[in-house]
């Protein structure tokens, strides 16, 4: 699959770094009840797995990806988090390998902004939730992201990269539409609550786990595909980067807002 970020180690370690610098703030209070079944679809590397499983230690996850060289380093984390209760498969979130009505909650994080029919996978998600589950999904929005000094040639990289994630069929604005998607694939009650990351120079956790590791990082990461595809010149790509970069120091800061949706079946 086209899947924007790729699959090296350095996104591995982005993907990770984002997960624990975000926890508390997009993860909180997420907890299923002992005995629950719960399906992760895209579960990546793992890194949202470890956090929700160690959050409901009663409750049993079933994570999939269509990767099986994440699914491997997934099994690799959990493992050494000293998690027993989740288990690992291969599947595609448009044709899940589960029979109706088979999983108590879904729990969907940073996975529908990269599918050219989410609304398709939210279907299949909701066909395999019981009368009375639930679904979380989390996700960004990079048209949210705005910071001090404001730069030209930042947004411009920016929005490289959301041109980037479309060309891949992704959507990169995906957050403010997850209302809409999830009432259209059926879903009830949906209520989404905006998350906001606000960093400056108070929160050096933040400025180096989110501003520096997690966004600036995503942004530098289609470097290559933006200059090969004339999306920007080589000189302002640079400069936009640098400016990013600008917005962690002393005087910078950096917002950026998640969108997290609880809907029942
Ligand atoms: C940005 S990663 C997110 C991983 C994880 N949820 C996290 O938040 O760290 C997106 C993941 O979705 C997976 N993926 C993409 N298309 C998929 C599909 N059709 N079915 C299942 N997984 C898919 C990719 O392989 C990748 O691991």
């Amino acid at each position: 699959m086209d899947y924007i970020h790729g699959y090296s180690s350095r996104e591995s370690e982005r993907l990770t770094d984002q997960a624990d610098t975000l926890a508390a703030l997009v993860l909180e209070g997420i907890t299923f009840p002992a005995g629950h079944l719960v399906l992760e679809p895209g579960c990546g590397v793992g890194s949202q797995t470890v956090h929700i499983a160690a959050a409901s230690p009663a409750a049993r996850f079933v994570s999939v990806d269509i990767s099986e060289a994440s699914l491997a380093a997934a099994r690799h984390r959990v493992a050494g988090a000293g998690l027993a209760n989740v288990s690992f498969e291969c599947a595609d979130v448009y044709e899940l390998p589960f029979p109706d009505h088979a999983f108590d909650a879904v729990f969907v994080c940073f996975l529908l902004e990269h599918l050219p029919r989410p609304q398709a996978a939210l279907t299949e998600l909701r066909r395999v939730l019981r009368e009375s589950g639930s679904i979380t999904a989390i996700e960004g929005d990079h048209g949210s992201a705005y910071f001090h000094p404001d730069s030209e040639e930042a947004r411009e990289a920016i929005r490289c990269l959301v041109e980037l994630q479309a060309r891949a069929g992704g959507n990169a604005l995906i957050g403010r539409q997850l209302h809409p998607l999830l009432s259209a694939a059926g879903f009830r009650d949906v209520h989404v609550e905006p998350r906001m990351v606000y960093v400056d120079a108070s929160r050096p956790d933040l400025v180096d786990g989110f501003t520096r590791r997690t966004f600036t990082a995503m942004v530098e990461g289609v470097r290559d595909q933006a200059l090969e595809q004339g999306l920007m010149a080589v000189e302002r790509w640079d400069r936009g980067i640098a400016d990013l970069h600008r917005a962690a120091a002393a005087d910078g800061t950096f917002c950026y807002t998640f969108f997290r949706a609880i809907a029942g079946r």
